[in-house]
């Protein structure tokens, strides 16, 4: 397996993966995105030097992306797996490859994840992945790595 950044030819991936019925509840926001702005976000996203995307890759497959958005002294992580390679385990190691890279490009406080209260899966990686959780604002639990 192999963790690359992504690039402008992984928008159509990262559209079709974001706009899943399951990505899509488990979201902040919960509309379903259409491709001219998920285009226009993307090069937009390339371009921040505030925020990075990495895509992780298993021999010809892509299986999924993970975000990090630098806020102050902190990072806001997320994932998203590819829906063809959920629940097979994959979601730990892809995330852990990334908080590896992003240890190595920039130096930060605290890695925040923010969680629905429902969303089983996510809550098990994330402490399976070291974080703990803080509190809950806004009905979203709010788990903190250092
Ligand atoms: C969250 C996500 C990355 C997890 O990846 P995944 O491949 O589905 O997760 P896994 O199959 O590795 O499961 C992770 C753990 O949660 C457990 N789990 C999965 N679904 C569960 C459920 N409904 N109830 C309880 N535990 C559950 C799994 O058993 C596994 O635990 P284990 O390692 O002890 O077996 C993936 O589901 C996803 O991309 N979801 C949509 C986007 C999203 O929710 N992102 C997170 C936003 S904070």
């Amino acid at each position: 397996m192999k963790l690359r950044k992504a690039t402008r030819e992984d928008g159509r991936d990262i559209f079709i993966w974001r706009n899943d019925i399951i990505t899509r509840q488990m979201s902040i926001d919960t509309q379903e995105i259409n491709f001219e702005n998920h285009v226009n976000w993307l090069e937009k996203a390339l371009n921040n030097k505030e925020l990075r995307l990495f895509i992780l890759e298993k021999e010809i497959n892509k299986v999924g992306v993970v975000r990090f958005d630098r806020e102050n002294q902190d990072l806001i992580v997320s994932i998203n797996l590819n829906p063809a390679f959920r629940g097979q385990g994959l979601a730990l190691k892809t995330l852990t490859l990334a908080i590896d890279e992003i240890r190595k490009e920039w130096k930060f406080d605290t890695i925040i994840a923010k969680i629905k209260p429902d969303n089983k899966a996510s809550i098990t990686l994330f402490e399976k992945c070291g974080f703990v959780q803080k509190e809950c604002i806004n009905n979203m639990l709010i788990y903190t790595k250092k």
